[in-house]
């Protein structure tokens, strides 16, 4: 039986030497020291050897399993740890590698002229102020002396909410909701979108505008033209020419448009500038009366001027852009330019 126990032995540790995966030394584990494992059933012979014999051979089999269990527990613990190894030295992360590099955004080019506009009224001194998009038609319109049968109506066409409440035709409801809040002086700006029916190559439902507003004692329209025109030639270049044209609107009187020399042809005639050699640019006008009266200042002592401008058509002159609805259908090739 001890032959049998040290032949057992050998042929365990030669298997176990040229044993190479775990599920090889788990086999090997089974076969030998498992419930039906060679060893196991040589024990059984044990109740046969004489009683001197019985304790030497127990001991020498407890050895054995002792030994045997102890190279394979070893020989798993190396694989499983020599496995980790090499699966994190594949997944290694190399910190010394450049970044992957944020794409810049840019500005929209609406939101530059808006901007831009804004900045140079705030070197006049004018503070900027917003209101609501979804707007009372009271500001919208009643306020600014444009009654309901007032043709002035029409032309702006209206998206209504309700009855008395719509999406902002224009910008100049904000002068009322200044005005109603702050006694003279005033001098404001207000930028941001408004809304209107119409689509084509120089309309969109939604647009920008920027609205002026000044008031104070002894407010003149010489004001109005110096104002106006260190605004363009600021946006523009100091050598634009502008002329002011009469004009109407219910809320300033006298009210005039502004235009400015044609910046494609430089006023010789093209189809820009319909080939007159100027371009619209803004309304404006001296504030009428009834729209001080419906706020409760004193006409007696104030008076104030009002403009309103387009910023998409500021921003079409200025980059000599042709069709209104390229700012809205962001072509990263078209936005990247500016
Ligand atoms: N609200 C006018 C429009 O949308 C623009 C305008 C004209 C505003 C004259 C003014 C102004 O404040 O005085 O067409």
């Amino acid at each position: 039986m001890k032959e049998a126990l040290e032949d057992l032995r050998r042929k365990a540790d030669d298997e176990i030497r040229s044993a190479k995966t775990g599920e090889e030394f788990i086999s090997i584990k089974t076969r030998y020291l498992g419930r039906k494992g060679l060893l196991t059933s040589l024990l059984r012979g044990l109740k046969d050897v004489t009683p001197e014999e019985k304790p030497v051979l127990g001991k020498l089999s407890n050895d054995i399993k002792k030994s045997l269990l102890e190279k394979i527990e070893k020989a798993l613990e190396d694989i499983t740890s020599s496995e980790k190894h090499s699966s994190l030295s594949k997944d290694r992360i190399d910190v010394t590698l450049p970044g992957r590099g944020v794409r810049c955004g840019k500005i929209h080019p609406v939101t530059r002229v808006e901007r831009e506009i804004c900045d140079i009224f705030s070197t006049l001194g004018f503070s900027v102020v917003e209101g609501p998009e979804v707007e009372l038609t009271y500001y919208n319109f009643e306020a600014l002396n444009i009654p309901g049968d007032h043709p002035a109506r029409d032309i702006h066409d209206t998206f209504y909410v309700t009855d008395n409440v719509a999406l902002r035709t224009h910008t100049s409801p904000v002068q009322i909701r200044t005005m109603e809040k702050q006694s003279p002086p005033v001098r404001i700006i207000s930028p941001g979108k408004v809304y209107r029916p119409d689509s084509d190559i120089s309309h969109t439902p939604m647009f920008h505008q920027v609205e002026g507003l000044l008031v104070d004692e002894n407010i003149t329209f010489g004001n109005l033209k110096g104002t106006l025109t260190f605004f363009l030639r600021q946006m523009f270049g100091s050598g634009t020419l502008l002329r002011f044209r009469p004009s109407f609107f219910p809320f300033t009187e006298p009210s005039a448009e502004v235009d400015i020399q044609c910046v494609m042809c430089r006023g010789a005639g093209c189809r820009v500038c319909g080939h007159s050699g100027w371009i619209e640019i803004l309304g404006c006008g001296m504030v009428d009366p009834e729209v001080f009266k419906t706020v409760n200042y004193d006409t007696e002592k104030i008076s104030g001027f009002a403009f309103g401008l387009g910023v998409e058509r500021i921003a079409m002159l200025k980059y000599g852009i042709s069709d209104i609805r390229l700012f809205f259908e962001n072509d990263r090739k078209f936005l990247e330019q500016f």
